[in-house]
C-alpha cells in the first residue's frame, strides 16, 4: 500500500519536475521525504504531492530537501591544485582553449574555483564555463556569487585577496572578472541533452545519490560528450571501478580520461 503511494508519487513529480525519483537511492531518499511528509503532518505522499503542488514554499523545501546541495570553494584541494597543476595544462598543450562543464555545480563554489585555477594555470577557456543544476534556487545564489567565511575555508590566502571583495565579517563577493568566466544554466543530468565536445567536466558529489544503474548511465552521458582525451573529474568517494568498459581510463585518482578511439 505504501509502496504504492510511493510510486504514484514519484511519477506525479516526475510528470511535475522531470525529476526521476526512483533514479536516486531508494531508501535514502524515502528517509528525506518521510521526514518531510512527518513535518508537515501528513501520513500519505499522494497528500503530500497535493500540498507541493499549490504551495511554492513546500515545493522549494521539497527540493531543498531532495537535492543535497552543499558545496565549497576547492572541495578537497589537493584535487583541485593538481588540476591547475597537471591536468588543465595538459589539455591546453593538446587542444588549445578548453570547453568546460561544472554539472551540478549547486551554489557556484566549484566553477569559481575552476575559474580561479585557470587564471592561476595561465590556461584560456574557448567559451563561459557552463555550470549547471537542477534546482533554480541554488542557481540564484550562485549568480550573486555571495559566500560566508565557511565555504571559503580552503580558498588559498593570496586567491581571496585576488579574486574576492569582503563585503563585511561573514560576505564575501566573487569578482567580477571571475563571475564574468561562468554561465550559469537550469539542467537536470537525468532528462535533458548532453552537450558534446568537452575537454573538462566536472560531476562532483551527486552520483552518490543516484542507484547504480543510473549512475553508470551518468557516466556513459558524460564519456560521450567529452572530445577523445578529455577528462571527467569526479568527487572524493566517487571512483569508478570499470573505468575501462565505459571508455575511461584512470589517469590520477579522481581524474578519468576518455580514451580515443
Ligand atoms: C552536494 S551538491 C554538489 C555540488 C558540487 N558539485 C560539489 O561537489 O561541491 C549536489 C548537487 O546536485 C544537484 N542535483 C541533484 N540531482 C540533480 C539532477 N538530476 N540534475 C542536476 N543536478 C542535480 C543538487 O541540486 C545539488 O546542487
Amino acid at each position: 500500500m505504501i509502496q504504492e503511494d510511493f510510486l504514484y508519487f514519484c511519477q506525479k513529480v516526475f510528470q511535475k519536475t522531470g525529476i526521476d525519483l526512483q533514479s536516486y537511492k531508494f531508501q535514502q531518499m524515502k528517509r528525506r521525504l518521510d521526514m518531510l511528509l512527518k513535518s508537515n503532518n501528513l501520513s500519505n505522499y499522494r497528500d503530500y504531492f497535493n500540498l507541493i503542488s499549490q504551495d511554492k514554499e513546500k515545493y522549494q523545501e521539497f527540493l531543498d530537501k531532495i537535492t543535497i546541495n552543499v558545496s565549497e570553494f576547492f572541495r578537497n584541494p589537493n584535487q583541485f591544485f593538481y588540476l591547475r597543476d597537471k591536468i588543465l595544462p595538459d589539455l591546453y598543450k593538446e587542444n588549445g582553449p578548453l570547453k568546460i562543464w561544472s554539472a551540478a555545480c549547486s551554489t557556484g563554489e566549484e566553477p569559481y574555483s575552476v575559474a580561479m585555477l585557470i587564471k592561476e594555470a595561465g590556461v584560456k577557456i574557448k567559451d563561459k564555463i557552463i555550470a549547471t543544476d537542477i534546482d533554480n534556487k541554488v542557481l540564484q545564489k550562485a549568480m550573486r556569487g555571495i559566500y560566508s567565511k565557511k565555504s571559503i575555508t580552503n580558498v588559498p590566502p593570496n586567491y581571496l585577496n585576488k579574486y574576492f571583495e569582503k563585503k563585511s565579517d561573514d560576505e564575501y563577493i566573487v569578482k567580477k572578472e571571475i563571475k564574468d568566466m561562468v554561465k550559469f544554466v537550469h539542467h537536470n543530468l537525468l532528462k535533458d541533452e548532453y552537450e558534446k565536445d568537452y575537454d573538462l567536466i566536472l560531476c562532483r558529489n551527486v552520483v552518490i545519490y543516484f542507484t547504480d544503474e543510473t549512475k553508470q548511465n551518468l557516466y556513459k552521458k558524460f564519456n560521450q560528450s567529452l572530445k577523445p582525451g578529455g577528462v571527467l573529474f569526479t568527487g572524493n568517494t566517487e571512483l569508478i571501478f570499470d573505468a575501462k568498459s565505459l571508455g575511461f581510463r584512470s589517469i590520477a585518482t579522481f581524474f578519468y580520461q576518455k580514451i580515443s578511439n
